[in-house]
């Protein structure tokens, strides 16, 4: 057995407390549950979505549309029972969220005031404090899992790897805040760990998200699907700024445009939707304008103007932090990596390849957003597979008494390693982004194999970005397609001989 300061025994553990990982923790009650993350609690993604979560909870809609429109936009790859799943329990996931402490924006008679984004086909977007859905998310979470007495939180701690035994998964070892080396041992273990984002030179994503969980899960076998579709956000706001701060898609739901530095609104003449179009058609759109030379604004001067810093106040102080002032001037914009389709994957219950192994949220893939993710269904995945996967571990019965033998020692914490880390997100841009082909993914692999030969051998952000980077571009190489967010300009129509790929 490595030397470690502590074996901690408990039920579960589950890692990474954003909506999908609070959720889960929170929902596993009548367990002893560990809550792992490297950040304070709330850390990841969550607390940084504007948009807000869809549900069909208006008297026009029905998750039968909801569950339709989450189909259009992923371009034939979503799986049909995970869709469904979302749709039919988006009431209930809301309901949970409001008996957690969340509350969202109302009208005068009290009911919810519902916002519209691109590919959905009527308004169903929830929203708080108008554009800071995902901070009272997190708030409410968090303030919940800080009192709940069935849950340990370890705060500051990152988790290395999985502990395997046999096959099985039974525990995470990891590194504390104050440098103890400990493992976690358990009969669940849940990574709800989040996206990739940070394996971009362009991103939303906070310093955060690097993939470390699809990485530990990869290092131990586990099937990774779905790698290559990664979401890119049309309207990140171009000041310079890492991360690039988002620009809600809700704009473009009242009616912001999107015009080039010669005024010309581009999008009616690329998708009958213009603005509206899915994210991917959005986003292709404007990276080809700025390739081309131009600059692209996002305009609400007209259709919002004053009222602006009163319905987004999130991106009306973000804009006016880079010298802008949305209400008068169009606001410059490019794309960014947002969100990531592809993951760890699993079944509806969030079961892995792996026994014992558990993952939900964006860590995963459950074919929910196929190729093409629609707008504020992610906060909403989180809620429900986060319950479906509590669920699951409760059926199963999670228990502290697993079998372990040799536990690899994490190692202390590898020396940072900021040019590597530039390198491969530089070369993730270039080669694997928004567009891609076989010589411009082959080059970035190039550059990410190099990188990778010289990282520290000790587990850490740096090597699981670079190790989840090689993943998603090995995947786009092999998907000689193009379909929803995965665009290869060597072979630019879908074929439907490429409708599933894994790793
Ligand atoms: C946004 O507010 O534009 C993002 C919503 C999302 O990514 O679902």
């Amino acid at each position: 057995m490595a030397d470690l300061d502590r074996v901690i025994r408990t039920d579960a553990v589950v890692v990474g407390t954003g909506v999908a990982g609070l959720t889960t923790a929170l929902s596993l009650r009548g367990f002893d549950v560990a809550l792992v993350t490297k950040t304070a609690l709330g850390g990841g993604s969550t607390w940084w979505a504007q948009g807000g979560i869809a549900a069909a909870i208006s008297a026009e809609d029905s998750p039968r549309l909801h569950a339709g429109d989450t189909l259009a936009v992923g371009a034939g790859l979503n799986d049909p029972g995970a869709v469904a799943l979302l749709a039919e329990n988006a009431v209930a996931g809301i309901r949970m969220l409001l008996e957690r402490g969340a509350r969202f924006d109302v009208d005068e008679a009290g009911r919810p005031v519902l916002g519209r984004e691109a590919g959905h086909s009527v308004r169903r977007i929830l929203h708080a404090d108008g554009d800071a859905t995902g901070a009272e998310v997190s708030r409410a979470l968090a303030a919940a899992a800080a009192g709940a007495d069935h849950l340990e939180v370890h705060e500051h701690t990152f988790v290395t790897d999985l502990v395997v035994d046999g096959g099985r998964v039974v525990g995470v070892t990891a590194r504390t805040g104050a440098g103890e080396r400990i493992a976690i041992l358990a009969g669940s273990v849940v990574l709800a760990t989040g996206g990739i984002g940070r394996a971009y030179a362009n991103t939303t994503n906070p310093v955060e998200v690097t993939g470390d969980g699809m990485a530990m899960a990869a290092r131990a076998g586990a099937r990774i699907g779905d790698a290559e579709f990664v979401q890119f956000h049309p309207t990140a706001l171009d000041a310079g700024v890492d991360p690039m701060p988002l620009l809600t898609e809700a704009l473009r739901g009242e009616g912001a445009t999107l015009i080039d530095d010669a005024g010309e609104r581009f999008m009616p003449g690329e998708h009958p939707d213009a603005e509206l179009a899915p994210r991917d058609v959005v986003a292709r759109a404007v990276w080809r304008r700025i390739r081309s030379g131009r600059k692209v604004f996002l305009d609400a001067t007209a259709a919002i103007g004053d009222d602006l810093p009163e319905r987004f106040p999130t991106v009306d102080r973000l804009c006016r932090a880079a010298g802008i002032d949305p209400t008068r001037d169009p606001v410059p914009v490019a794309p960014a990596a947002h969100y990531h389709m592809g993951g760890i994957a699993v079944g509806l219950t969030g079961r892995s390849t792996l026994p014992g192994l558990w993952a939900v949220g964006e860590a995963s893939r459950t074919g929910v957003h196929g190729a093409n993710r629609l707008a504020s269904n992610s906060l909403l995945e989180g809620l429900v597979f986060g319950e479906s996967v509590a669920s699951d571990i409760a059926g199963v019965g999670a228990s502290a008494s697993v079998r372990v033998g040799e536990i690899a020692d994490p190692g202390p914490n590898p020396e940072p390693t900021p040019d590597a880390v530039a390198a491969v997100r530089g070369a993730m841009w270039e080669g694997v982004g928004l567009v891609r082909d076989a010589d411009s993914l082959r080059g970035a692999l190039a550059t990410i194999g190099r990188v990778t030969a010289r990282l520290p051998a000790a587990s850490g952000e740096a090597r699981n970005l670079a190790e989840v980077a090689a993943i998603v571009a090995e995947a786009a190489l092999a998907r000689t397609e193009s379909r929803g967010a995965h665009f290869r300009s060597d072979h630019p129509h879908p074929d439907e001989t490429h409708l599933e790929t894994a790793r």
